[in-house]
């Protein structure tokens, strides 16, 4: 018994214990442990209870006492992320704001091909560096798990470069970090072929090398105008799930008929759906995808939220991301966008915090962590406060005073 540690005591412990998987959520609904406490064995939670009892039951346990009040909660998990890139997209926002929309920009040659080019051009150590920054800050913030896809690179090479380096930024950084194939981002201009044969190429070049290698188990695609077609990101999913691999979406965010490919394949999440309408919305709800939001794209290309609220109660399982990335969401603070768009979208905070913790867990697949109970990774965040109504309130401005990767102080 004598590896476990103690830490607390909690003013309050939000565990998220016990949650509808599923539709609304009210705040009373919250497990809410007063002057809580976890003990923790190697990476997981042991026990999470009252402090002083879990004190006594472990009396020569080594104890990491709180010094001021402090909420906790379940580390936050960023279900969706482009955090692997190089270079800035500072002139795209300028001609956005001058007016030209996100589509445009793409059709001129700038969006995400600017990027595409940058990171083809990109030394590994410089994108290593770049994606360890971003972590850095997102643990800061309380995040302990991110996704992150490639997307960037759009040749085999270049996308095996963008995931071996998010391989290895994982060994490096505290923040678990859960990589996607994006392969089907767009299909790169200088592709001699269209968009179908573009597909063909990556599934036959990419998908067995990734499973061998170890660098991936998700395959996403971006299904829109200037993207690729619902037609044909069905056969390409079709095939990365024949081949083994779990699937999302970027779907419904300018146009829909994503999320309609999402369910007919069988994703584990469609993500964005600011353009979703009730036909897509109760389709979503019958089925066993995930909603991931996105709000800060929308506070990136300044346009409206997805329906969360909406989404919610026809009785979705909604997550939120902050779909960092150079282009469309820039900002990268998933707690300030969450706290946006429940202010704007009328959340509860069961609600926004389920979207990224337990529910977020769910959007990856993620079995063990999102919760603060027995046998989950011991991954928490810590508020300076001692209500937890406050930190969603402060819109992201309240800052974690500790943050716990599986047992370990790390911030
Ligand atoms: O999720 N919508 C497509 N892809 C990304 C943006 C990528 C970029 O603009 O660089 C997104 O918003
Ligand atoms: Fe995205």
């Amino acid at each position: 018994m004598n590896d476990i540690r103690i830490i607390g005591p909690f003013a309050q412990m939000i565990t998220m214990n016990g949650l509808p998987s599923k539709g609304p959520v009210s705040d009373d609904e919250l497990e809410i442990i007063h002057r809580g406490g976890l003990a923790i064995k190697h990476d997981r939670v042991f026990k999470v209870g009252k402090f002083r009892d879990l004190r006594k039951e472990h009396a020569s346990a080594p104890c990491i006492e709180t010094e001021q009040d402090t909420v906790a909660l379940p580390g936050f998990i960023d279900p969706h992320t482009h955090i692997c890139y190089a270079g800035s997209r500072a002139n795209d926002y300028a001609m956005r704001i001058a007016g030209k929309s996100y589509l445009e920009i793409a059709q001129d040659g700038g969006g995400i091909w600017q990027t595409v080019r940058q990171v083809r051009a990109a030394r590994p150590k410089n994108l290593l560096e770049g994606i360890l920054t971003r972590a850095e800050s997102m643990l800061r913030n309380g995040v302990t798990t991110s996704e992150v896809k490639s997307g960037y690179g759009l040749t085999p090479e270049s996308e095996l470069k963008m995931l071996e380096t998010v391989k290895l930024a994982n060994k490096c950084s505290a923040v678990d970090l859960v990589p996607t194939c994006l392969a089907a981002h767009i299909t790169p201009k200088d592709f001699d072929g269209d968009s179908g044969a573009y597909l063909e190429f990556m599934a036959q070049t990419l998908f067995t090398r990734l499973k061998a290698e170890k660098l991936s188990n998700r395959v996403d695609i971006f299904i829109e105008e200037g993207a690729f077609k619902a037609a044909e990101a069905i056969s390409y999913l079709q095939r990365a799930k024949e081949n083994g691999f779990e699937l999302t979406v970027h779907g419904d965010q300018f146009t829909t008929s994503g999320s309609r490919v999402a369910i007919e394949v069988g994703a584990v999440s469609v993500d964005h759906l600011e353009a979703s309408k009730p036909q897509e919305i109760e389709a979503l709800a019958r089925s066993r995808v995930t909603a991931t939001v996105l709000p800060g794209a929308s506070l990136g290309l300044g346009m409206q939220f997805a329906p969360a609220r909406k989404l919610l109660d026809a009785g979705c399982a909604l997550a939120i991301g902050s779909d960092w990335n150079p282009g469309s969401a820039p900002m990268g603070d998933l707690l300030v966008q969450a706290s946006i768009l429940g202010a704007s979208e009328k959340l509860s905070n069961a609600e926004t915090f389920a979207g990224i913790t337990c529910r977020s867990a769910k959007a990856l697949n993620l079995v063990d962590r999102g919760t603060l109970a027995e046998n989950y990774l011991a991954d928490l965040v810590g508020f300076p406060t001692n209500d937890y109504r406050e930190i969603l309130y402060h819109q992201g401005m309240l800052k974690p005073n500790l943050v716990l990767k599986k047992g370990n102080k790390v911030y």
